[in-house]
Parts: structure tokens; C-alpha cells; sequence
């Protein structure tokens, strides 16, 4: 089965039983959704955005020692750790797949930060959080994905009033054509796959209520070489570079996703969403 044919796999529901050091046969690899597929080749930040985005985010929370913050869709960990240490506060992280849960839990171990990222399985559609719980709400690539009125339904549900929901996310710089948007999702694997014009994304936020709502696109920089090393640094960068070079059906994969993506600059970037809910 080749994705390309068979753009069915839905992004939401990784393969069953993938862990992230799985031997996978030329089939699972072409099959693989582009996100499962990242994290399969050791790739540790799976957003449009990379870790430059995720600055620029978090620049829009006032995060203290004592916040609570709900980090959802958090793959391999690294941002919910990248949070705990850098502001010294409490994170909550969830995935809905079990394969990246394991691996965010491997993260939170190697750094340190037991005391303080709690990480387990969790689905944006249903947060098991009682209301007003939490002072900030993150996510990363991941309402593109699901529902949208019902996911910032649930967020705004679990924040206390005040708090805040910072997102970053896939946008169209400009309107695609209905080819290209269906281009896209087969590139990624994906048919649930949703990108959105900024305009877009901020009324999905004034619609779900949140206030003092803020958009902002900016460039893809996520499948560049500068953008790839920055985000892995030379290390990791080196590691899935090797597991490129040594099996023919990661190149081709990654040298059909990468085109995509670098030949439509000017129509995709990713933009950052802020909303607060209302005291
Ligand atoms: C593109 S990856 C982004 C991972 C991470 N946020 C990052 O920036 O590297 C999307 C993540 O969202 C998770 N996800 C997808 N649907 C979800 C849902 N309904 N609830 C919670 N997590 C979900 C996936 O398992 C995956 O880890």
C-alpha cells in the first residue's frame, strides 16, 4: 500500500503498536502518516514552527514558577520539558497515542523532570480535566487534526478564567486551490488534515469565546536545512540524516514531503493563536 493512493490513514490514529524504535518494512514506512513518520526517524519537534515558533509563543504567556500548564499533543516530550525547565513550573502533557506518551515519559526521565511534567495519554476532544483547572493551555500541530469548534470548546473549558491558550499551527498564507489542499493531506497522509488562512484560525478562537484573540503567520522554516539543525541541533540532525542515507524508502519519503513543502513557501506557513478566556 502506498499513502500516496491511499491518503486514508487518519493522522489522529497512529498504527497500533508503533513504538518509536520499531523496525518497520517498506510498506509500514510509505504508509506511515508524515507526523508518525517523523518520529519515526528520531525527529524530536513534529511542528510547523520548530523551536524558534514555540519561542515566539511562549513569549505571549507570563509563565511563573507557580503555573499550571496543560500541554496537549506533546509527541516526543520535548516541549513540555523545555517548559518546566526554563520556567520552573508545573506541566501536565498529553498525547493520544500511547507510542508517543511512552516516549515523552523516556524524555521527561532522561532530563530529570519527574517531579514536574506529568505526561499521559489524553485526547483534546475529551480532556478528563474538571473546569477551570488549568492557567495556560498549549498546544502544537494538533487542532489541524480534529474538531475545532469542540477541541477549543474543551480547552476553554479546562482553563481558569483569565488563563490563557497559546497554539501554533499549519496556516495558508493565501487561499490554495482545492488541488493543492488535497495534494497537502496525501503528502502528509492524512484526510482528517485541516490548515486554515489566519483570518480563519483567529474566528475559530472569537467563535469558541476566547477574547483579546491574536493571530499571527509567519514563515515555514520547519523543512529547511537551517531550520531542520535548529531544531535538532547537529547531533540529532547527523542520527536522521544517517537513517536517511541507509534506507531508500526514508529518502523517498522525505524527498517527496520536503518538495512539497519547500515548493509552496508562499502558500503555507504556520500561524500563532492566543486567546484568553474571560475572567
Ligand atoms: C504533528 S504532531 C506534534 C507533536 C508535538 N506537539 C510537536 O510539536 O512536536 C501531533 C501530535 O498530536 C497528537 N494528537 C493527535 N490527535 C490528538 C488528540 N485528539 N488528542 C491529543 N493528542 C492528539 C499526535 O499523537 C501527535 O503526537
Amino acid at each position: 500500500m502506498n499513502y500516496l493512493n491511499n491518503p486514508s490513514t487518519a493522522c489522529t490514529t497512529p498504527p497500533q503498536g508503533l513504538s518509536l524504535d520499531t523496525q518497520l518494512s517498506h510498506n509500514d514506512i510509505l504508509s506511515l502518516n508524515t507526523y508518525d513518520f517523523l518520529a519515526y526517524l528520531g525527529k524530536t519537534t513534529i511542528n510547523p514552527g520548530g523551536v524558534e515558533g514555540r519561542k515566539q509563543l511562549l513569549n505571549h504567556l507570563n509563565i511563573k514558577p507557580n503555573t499550571h500548564l496543560l500541554e496537549i499533543g506533546c509527541g516526543t516530550g520535548h516541549t513540555a520539558c523545555y517548559i518546566a525547565k526554563k520556567y520552573n513550573c508545573k506541566v501536565t502533557a498529553i498525547d493520544i497515542s500511547e507510542a508517543m506518551v511512552d516516549e515523552a515519559r523516556l524524555t521527561i526521565k532522561k532530563a530529570g523532570l519527574e517531579d514536574r511534567v506529568q505526561c499521559k495519554t489524553g485526547d483534546i476532544m475529551e480532556l478528563e480535566y474538571e473546569d477551570n483547572h488549568f492557567d495556560y493551555v498549549m498546544s502544537q500541530a494538533v487542532l489541524m487534526f480534529v474538531d475545532q469548534k469542540k477541541s477549543l470548546s474543551e480547552i476553554i473549558r479546562v482553563l481558569k478564567p483569565g488563563g490563557s491558550y497559546a497554539g501554533l499551527e499549519f496556516a495558508w498564507h493565501k487561499q490554495p486551490s482545492l488541488d493543492m489542499e488535497r495534494e497537502t493531506n496525501q503528502i502528509c497522509g492524512c484526510v482528517s488534515l485541516k490548515f486554515h488562512l489566519i483570518s480563519d484560525w483567529k474566528k475559530s478562537l472569537t467563535d469558541s469565546n476566547f477574547i483579546h484573540t491574536k493571530t499571527v503567520i509567519k514563515k515555514l522554516k520547519m523543512l529547511s536545512i537551517i531550520g531542520f539543525i535548529q531544531d535538532e541541533g547537529i547531533i540529532n540532525t547527523v542520527k536522521i540524516s544517517l537513517k536517511l542515507c541507509l534506507k531508500t524508502e526514508n529518502r523517498i519519503r522525505m524527498k517527496i514531503i520536503w518538495a512539497h513543502f519547500s515548493n509552496h513557501l508562499d502558500y503555507i506557513g504556520y500561524g500563532l493563536l492566543t486567546g484568553e478566556k474571560p475572567s
